[in-house]
């Protein structure tokens, strides 16, 4: 985890402090633990830093200001090794002060480095496996006289995931940044140039950005970028623009970015819909680079992913079967990469991710691809990880994503896998382009209806803050409502540390209908009257046997099921949807209850305790 900035202006001024501090705010949900900078000027390395959140080392800033400087690092911490102490936090200098580093990942032979420069003579001042980096390259740096040259040095002894950022005392001019396996990108400004963990860390400063390969080194000055590999070759990367609006990364008039990302999501279908359709009405998806010969001829589909982004892809299996006829099969990232699983070349891989950083989702891609099969990223943020080691990559245009929790991601990713559900069902042939076309018609109609469903909020917040007290929510579903079901306990788990289990309501009888008594919370996903009948009377059974055995049912269903109101306590009414693209109004109410609630409690709906938004270690 852990968010990063590199900064390095032109002359000696406040700017350097003021980019790390809009970068650290920006980056905080890889991490918020303890925070730190260090600015370089001409009188050498000025640093501080904290354990806590941002605020923390705000009041520090404010206390004891920073000087004018050039250059700048900053680090907002998601603790791995060590505690979140002020110790602990980032940056961390070497034994003589000559240069400090910020680091993101794990080094694995931290143990064995910090018992080699012990027995050298090094005091550790901390309990991070960050600390080796820094006296390493003050050595390192003591013998080569050229920065850059030693970080290579360094990064050729590290193993495991790393992104470090260094600065020296002695030139104020220059950051040097390397990464293995853990993100960097370059923000390319006028006189002026950004290091950062994603493109939020600059986006308000400059739109254009340069991807950075594994295994690279890069050190900016403010006109100039050199990127090499660890052996010193020269690399060159690749410019790309960010479409990101940087208002969007700011909470626009929410209490909280949690509530703002709610609300962005009928935006968030929109922007992932825009531009899918050639004028003759067939479909494209134009940044796909997987040889469409492969796309025909694949004979079965493995989606891997972590959290929400399995939920998306649990949907997607629905949705891909329906209309393709491929068998989905979905695995957790971190399942899939250590089971043995069988890849093959006919076989498509789909990684589903918000971040693009997940280091579960990452190794999974790489194994899959070393075993010869082909794997096609949905995915947020572009120059991540997971984008640039995947074959081809569909982006979700959801926007950037600050609260941990995930919302507008969820729907952006479940829009993504149902167009490519259907740039399949047209290349192979399973549906007219009529029918094709139909349906993109009604996911043309969702921002609309996901956009009613947030209109009717005040009622689901008026039972969440009723609920307040509640200690154990259960969520049933079946068909595409089981994972919708399952994202709906999640985020009540995540927002508001209250017991939640999502469930197949056709396995109530097989074992968790023995958890309702009297008073238990039952949320049930009720399937659209006009789909399939038999799921739609099945699953109002289910809500009948759980209130016979004392439970408050609430219920989601379609406006119209006249059916549904008799058997339920409470019904959130969501437009009608076919079937297949129901989990996109359907999930609505279950985020803004799980806010809402937390938010009645008095929780950091953003931050919620124990969590980043990129894992990026597994
Ligand atoms: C839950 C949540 C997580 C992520 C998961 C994968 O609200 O946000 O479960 O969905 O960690 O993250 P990405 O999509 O960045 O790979």
């Amino acid at each position: 985890m852990c968010g990063i900035i590199g900064y390095v202006g032109q002359a000696d001024s406040e700017r350097p402090l003021e980019v790390a501090r809009e970068a650290l705010a920006r980056l905080q949900y890889r991490g918020y633990d303890s925070a730190g900078v260090v600015v370089a000027n001409s009188r050498g390395l000025h640093h501080v830093k904290k354990a806590g959140k941002l605020s923390v080392l705000e009041e520090a800033l404010a206390a004891t200001p920073l000087p004018p400087a050039t250059a700048v690092i900053g680090h907002t911490r998601w603790a791995t090794h060590g505690g979140p102490t002020d110790r602990n936090a980032h940056p961390h200098l070497s034994a003589d002060g000559s240069v400090a580093v910020v680091h993101n990942g794990i080094l694995e032979n931290h143990q064995a480095l910090r018992e080699e420069l012990a027995s050298a003579g090094v005091e550790f001042l901390s309990e991070t496996d960050t600390e080796v980096a820094a006296h390493l390259l003050a050595r390192a740096y003591d013998g080569l006289g050229d920065l850059p040259e030693a970080m290579r040095a360094v990064a050729r002894r590290l193993e495991g995931a790393f992104t470090l950022l260094a600065v020296a005392a002695d030139n104020p001019h220059l950051v040097v940044g390397a990464r293995r396996t853990s993100p960097l990108v370059v923000g390319l400004g006028e006189g002026e140039n950004f290091l950062g963990s994603d493109v939020a860390a600059f986006v308000a400063r400059t739109n254009r950005a340069l991807e950075l390969g594994e295994d690279q080194v890069v050190a900016i000055t403010a006109t100039g970028v050199m990127v090499t590999d660890f052996d010193g070759q020269a690399v060159e990367p690749r410019e790309f623009t960010v479409d990101w609006d940087a208002s969007a990364a700011v909470k626009g008039g929410f209490a909280t970015f949690m509530e703002k990302e709610i609300h962005d999501q009928p935006q968030a279908v929109r922007d992932t819909l825009l531009g899918r359709m050639t004028p003759s009405g067939r479909m494209r998806l134009d940044e796909l680079r997987v040889e469409e010969s492969l796309l025909r001829s694949v004979d079965k589909i493995v989606v891997i992913a972590c959290g929400t982004a399995a939920y998306a892809g649990h949907v997607a299996k629905y949705a891909i079967e329906h209309w393709c006829r491929i068998p989905v099969e979905v695995e957790l990232a971190h399942e899939f990469r250590y089971r043995d699983p069988v890849v093959n070349a006919k076989m498509l891989v789909v990684a589903i991710s918000q971040s693009g950083e997940t280091m579960d989702t990452i190794m999974a891609i790489r194994h899959a691809r070393e075993q010869g099969a082909k794997v096609l990223a949905v995915v947020n943020t572009m120059g991540s990880t997971i984008a640039r080691e995947s074959d081809a990559a569909l982006y979700t245009h959801a926007g950037p994503e600050v609260a941990v929790a995930s919302t507008k991601a969820f729907l952006a990713q479940i829009t993504a896998t149902y167009l490519l559900g259907l740039y399949l069902a047209q290349l192979r042939g399973t549906m007219f382009p009529d029918e094709v076309r139909s349906i993109l018609r009604e996911l043309e109609q969702m921002p609309a209806k996901v956009q009613r469903v947030i209109d009717g909020e005040a009622a689901i917040k008026a039972l969440a803050v009723q609920m307040k007290d509640t200690s154990s929510v259960l969520f049933l579903g079946r068909h595409v409502g089981y994972p919708v079901a399952m994202e709906g306990a999640l985020k009540l788990k995540e927002l508001a540390y209250i017991h939640a289990e999502g469930f197949a309501a056709g396995e109530l009888k097989h074992g968790p209908i023995a958890l309702i008594d009297q008073g238990q919370a039952v949320f049930v996903v009720v399937p659209s009257p006009k789909g399939r009948d038999v799921l739609h009377d099945k699953v109002l059974s289910n809500i009948q046997e759980v209130r016979a055995r004392g439970a408050r049912t609430l219920v989601v269903a379609e406006e119209g099921d006249d059916a549904v109101a008799q058997h339920a306590d409470t019904v959130f009414w969501v437009p009608q949807t076919p079937t297949l693209l129901a989990p996109l109004v359907a999930v609505v109410p279950l985020q803004i209850f799980a806010c809402a609630l937390a938010t009645a409690k008095g929780l950091d709906v953003d931050q919620p305790r124990n969590l980043a938004k990129s894992v990026t270690v597994e």
